[in-house]
Parts: structure tokens; C-alpha cells; sequence
């Protein structure tokens, strides 16, 4: 797969991340079994082979199980990582508590730097290439933010950092304060969710050089052969009218749904990084056609059009 450069940053990587949120096949640690791992492994494996290089990660995905699962591909093999820009996240934090307590945000300096070491330790890594805050804490004060990245970096375990879910006026905030580039802001991106392109988050990627990374770019299954398990967000994403434009779209161009609804992405100047979320490994390489499909500018906008609730002003 082609590589770009992320963000104004020193790292390069695949044209599509690959996501390891839904890797232990459960939310639940406790239901993990010895089959789900193995599968979550040939789906570790089935990306590398299709060519993707950075793997999205985060500290609460399956509360750690995640990170574990990709450590032990690690472990078996390590020269595998030499290869590979991993990312993971930090920042929210869910009280331990069996009732299922709502989760908290917390961009302390010791949350950040207990977390990284945690992931480290979880991944079988001494480095993240890049470390970001999962969603925005409230109560963030953007000087204790650098001084804990600062850590970080002084100590070699993050090279470089980035936000996620941030609106650009908060990803400002934060760069003021923080002295090196911010190089991803991970936001949700897809044919049925459009708010980048209207909030100015796409506009400030494009000025600041970030890399807009996509999250849930299919809407968790949506946009493709059908959802597993959506977020309560999603649930109401109502993609009729998108599927049609993209079953027409497929058929005359010999393609897929997916691939063209991946390529829509890519096509933005910002060079957004959809992150592919699939543990299907057909699914995964299906995916990673994307990456050669280029869509016409007639063809964006048919697929925005049909994507839009309204029509364009
Ligand atoms: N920063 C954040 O707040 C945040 C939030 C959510 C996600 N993320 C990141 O984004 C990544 C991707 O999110 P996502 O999993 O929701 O992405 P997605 O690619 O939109 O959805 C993947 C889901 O769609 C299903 N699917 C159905 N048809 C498919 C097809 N034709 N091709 C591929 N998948 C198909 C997959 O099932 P199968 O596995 O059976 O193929 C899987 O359950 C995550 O792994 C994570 O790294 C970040």
C-alpha cells in the first residue's frame, strides 16, 4: 500500500490505518476465550499482509484486552514491529465498577504518563509511536497536557502526539501549549457521518497540516455488508440512499461498496487515513483495494449528495 507522511511529523505509514478496537470480538474481558484471541490474532496478521502499517489502538478498547492480543503477536514474532507505526489512546477512564458506572475523562499528568506505561506494557513495546487523548477531558488545562507529553518524550516511551474527537478550537488550545506538532486528530468520517467537513476540523487539518484519521469510516458496518455492533450514536444512521448511490457506483466501476465508500475519504486534499475496522480477513484486504480506486470529482459529490440529508445549498 502507498505510504504518506503523518501529519508535519517525522512518521510515514499506509494510506489506510487498521483499527484493533473490535480485535478481542467481545467488550467484555471476561468473555474473552481462547478462539476470539486466535482470531483476533489472524486479524492482526491478515493486515500486515494486506499491507497496512499503522495500527490504531487504545487503552480502554475490551479495557486493555486489545492491546494484549496485538502483544502477543508481538512477542511471537518480533521482528513484525520494526514495520508497524502503532498508536494508542488515553484519557477516559472507567470507574471499576461491575453497574457499569459512565465513564470519566482524565487528562491528568499522571493518568497520561500511568496509561502509556500500561499500553507499553500491554503492546510488548518500549515505544508508541503515537500517543493521543481520546476524547476531550473538560477540565484539560493545556500546560499540564505538554508537560506530561514532554515526559513522555524526554523518556523515549511516545515519539510523537496527537488528539481525537477535539474540536479545532480545543486542538488549538492544546497546540499553543504543546511545543511539537500535533499529528493526527481521529474524528468520525464516513458518507454517513459528514460533520468534518462542515466544522471546520477538515479546514484546519488542511491549514495545520494534521491528519484527519477516520474513525468508524464503514459507520461500524453500516456503509458495508451490514453493522455488528454500533455505538449508541450510530444506531440511528440512516444509510438507504447511500448504499444505492454506492451499489450503482460499484457495478459500473467493477468495484466494491466498500472500497468506493473508502475511496470517498481518501479523495479529500487533507489526506484523511480511514481506519479500518473490520476483523474479517477477506474484509480487511477488500478494504486495502481502496487504496488503488481514485473517484472523479463528478463521482464525490454523487456519493455526497446522496449522503446528505438536504440538498447542497
Ligand atoms: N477515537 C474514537 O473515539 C474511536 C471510536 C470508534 C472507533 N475508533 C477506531 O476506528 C476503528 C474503526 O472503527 P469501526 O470498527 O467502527 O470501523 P468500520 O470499518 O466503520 O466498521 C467495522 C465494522 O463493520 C463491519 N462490516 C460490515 N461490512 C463490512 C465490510 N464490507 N467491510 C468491512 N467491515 C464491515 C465489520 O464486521 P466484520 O469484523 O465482521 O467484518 C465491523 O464490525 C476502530 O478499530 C478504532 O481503532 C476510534
Amino acid at each position: 500500500m502507498q505510504s504518506v507522511r503523518i501529519g508535519s511529523g517525522a512518521l510515514s505509514a499506509s494510506r489506510l490505518a487498521y483499527g484493533c478496537w473490535r480485535l478481542a470480538g467481545t467488550w467484555d474481558p471476561t468473555e474473552l476465550t481462547p478462539e476470539r484471541e486466535a482470531a483476533g490474532m489472524r486479524a492482526v496478521h491478515a493486515a500486515i499482509d494486506a499491507g497496512y502499517t499503522l495500527f490504531d489502538h487504545a487503552d480502554i478498547y475490551c479495557q486493555g484486552v486489545c492491546e494484549t492480543i496485538f502483544g502477543r503477536v508481538l512477542e511471537a514474532t518480533p521482528s513484525l514491529r520494526a514495520g508497524m507505526v502503532i498508536a494508542t489512546k488515553c484519557g477516559i477512564r472507567r470507574p471499576n465498577d461491575p453497574a457499569g458506572a459512565p465513564y470519566r475523562y482524565d487528562f491528568s499528568r499522571e493518568h497520561i504518563v500511568a496509561s502509556c506505561e500500561q499500553s507499553l506494557r500491554r503492546l510488548r513495546v518500549e515505544t508508541v509511536d503515537i500517543y493521543q487523548l481520546h476524547r476531550p477531558d473538560y477540565l484539560m488545562d493545556p500546560a499540564e497536557v505538554a508537560a506530561a507529553f514532554d515526559a513522555l518524550q524526554r523518556s523515549g516511551k511516545v515519539r510523537e502526539f496527537g488528539v481525537s474527537n477535539f474540536r479545532p478550537s480545543q486542538v488549538t488550545a492544546l497546540q499553543r501549549a504543546w511545543k511539537g506538532p500535533l499529528v493526527v486528530n481521529q474524528v468520525e468520517f464516513s458518507l454517513a457521518h459528514l460533520a468534518p467537513l462542515e466544522d471546520g476540523t477538515l479546514d484546519q487539518c488542511l491549514a495545520e497540516s494534521m491528519t484527519l484519521m477516520a474513525w468508524s469510516p464503514l459507520a461500524g458496518g453500516k456503509l458495508g455488508d451490514g453493522s455488528r455492533r454500533v455505538l449508541p450514536s450510530q444506531e440511528g444512521y440512516d444509510t438507504a440512499r447511500i448504499q444505492a448511490e454506492l451499489a450503482t457506483m460499484a457495478h459500473a466501476r467493477g468495484t466494491t461498496r466498500t472500497a468506493l465508500a473508502l475511496a470517498w475519504l481518501l479523495k479529500h486534499p487533507a489526506g484523511v487515513m480511514p481506519i479500518v475496522g473490520s476483523t474479517d480477513p477477506a474484509r480487511i484486504r477488500e478494504a486495502a483495494a481502496a487504496a488503488d480506486l481514485s473517484l472523479s470529482r463528478e463521482e464525490w459529490y454523487r456519493l455526497l449528495i446522496a449522503a446528505r440529508p438536504v440538498p447542497l445549498p
